[in-house]
């Protein structure tokens, strides 16, 4: 193939800088041998449907989405995947013929990481708590209910988002205040922090964790830093911590396996590479 006519895709988004997806995909490029590339694309809000009509010409085979465009993304698409339109938001975009397809990636993302960072951690857990009901909370829920978990407790600041995940998922799931967290955490297998706390720049999010039964596994979407205080406390306590960072990873591979034809795998190699990349830009 030659390089005029090598696929690309990218991440689209506004901001989209800080954006490490470039990273991951071109690494993957280099060690699979394939020829291809992938870069940032900067879109303001208002123009991605012109974005979005670009799929599929001049070598552009698809793209992945982040904020603000998940929606947009969604709106978009001509063909949905069960995921994504459960979800009502996109993250990954190819074209099929004419036809605009969507899937949401951060559901696999989020469980693969899991079954790899705490294996066998379904069997320890029939109940789970989420903290956080936007969009990262529907996608973790969304998952623990495919593995048939028996009872999601969401713990939310706003009750009414909460309230409404509830409805929309059902039965085996509750809606909380913080308030209730010291009595959930003695029932639950797995905590899950959805919400921004604990990243650079915002409030920690300091909870004890003493009332979770030993076996429990914690996990925290947030990756910068990279062991956030939340991880820190479940390991000194000896749970299984489970990194914001493997599902960034993880949720990349569905992609990057539609757009260039082969099935890349989340190394070691790749992890350290990235893990270098967000402590060099911690250090600026
Ligand atoms: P995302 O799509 O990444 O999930 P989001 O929809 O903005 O982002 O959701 C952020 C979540 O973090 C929400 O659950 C939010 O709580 P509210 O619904 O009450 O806003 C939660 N969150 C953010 N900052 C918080 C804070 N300082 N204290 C408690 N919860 C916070």
């Amino acid at each position: 193939m030659s390089e005029t006519s090598a696929p690309r895709a990218c991440v689209v988004g506004w901001p989209i800088a800080h954006s490490r997806s470039p990273l991951i995909h071109n690494y993957w490029l280099r060690k699979l041998g394939l020829a291809g590339s992938y870069d940032r694309a900067a879109v303001p809000p208002g123009a991605f449907p012109a974005f979005a009509a670009s799929i599929g010409k001049d070598g552009l085979v698809g793209a992945n989405v982040t904020v603000p465009h998940k929606e947009d993304a969604f709106a978009a698409c001509d063909k949905l995947t069960a995921t994504a339109a459960e979800l009502g938001a996109v993250n990954t975009l190819w074209r099929e013929g004419r036809a605009l397809c969507g899937d949401n990636t951060d559901v696999a993302g989020f469980l693969d990481n899991l079954d790899d960072e705490a294996p066998r951690w379904r069997e320890q857990a029939d109940a789970a708590i989420i903290l956080g009901a936007g969009g990262a909370a529907r996608a973790v829920i969304a998952g623990l209910l495919s593995r048939r978990i028996e009872r999601l407790f969401i713990v939310n600041r706003t009750p009414d988002r909460a309230e409404r995940l509830v409805e929309r998922f059902g039965a085996r799931a509750s809606a909380h205040s913080w308030r209730d967290l010291p009595r959930l955490l003695e029932s639950a297998g797995l905590l899950v922090n959805t919400t921004s706390l604990g990243m650079v720049g915002q409030k920690p999010l300091a909870i004890d964790l003493s009332p979770l039964p030993p076996q429990a596994a914690v996990a925290d979407l947030v990756y910068v830093p990279l062991e956030t205080p939340l991880l820190a406390t479940a390991r000194g306590r000896g749970l299984r911590a489970v990194s914001g960072l493997g599902m960034l990873l993880h949720q990349a591979a569905p992609g990057f396996e539609r757009w260039f034809g082969a099935r890349p795998t989340v190394t070691p190699e790749l992890r350290a590479l990235i893990e270098a990349d967000i402590l060099k830009s911690s250090e600026r």
